[in-house]
């Protein structure tokens, strides 16, 4: 399934790519806020609200070892694990969340 990334905006990080957009997800009624990584060559997402207490982490990038960090308490979301990381794919018509 190839679902698209809609109102995609890039977001200043300290290292690497990132850009916020809004997408959804066959287990949400409603689209979700992601963030999208461009890392190690592919691109990989997370949902952009923290999964302790909703933090928006726009602006938190990604590690080299493939970790964002919540600023508010630590809690590392690993992007390539299935647990919180989203593949995404990117074409000439924009980014898309595959599965
Ligand atoms: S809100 Fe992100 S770690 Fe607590």
């Amino acid at each position: 399934m190839r679902i698209k990334i809609e109102k995609v905006n890039e977001v200043s990080v300290d290292n690497g790519e990132c850009w916020s957009g809004m997408t959804r997800h066959p287990s949400h009624r409603h689209p979700i806020k992601i963030l999208i990584f461009n890392y190690e060559g592919g691109y990989r997402a997370i949902r952009a609200h923290c999964p302790h207490q909703g933090l928006d982490m726009e602006g938190c990038g990604v590690d080299d070892e493939g970790y964002v960090t919540c600023p508010k308490h630590g809690l590392m979301l690993d992007v390539n694990a299935d647990e919180h990381g989203l593949s995404v794919e990117r074409d000439d018509s924009g980014f898309y969340m595959v599965s």
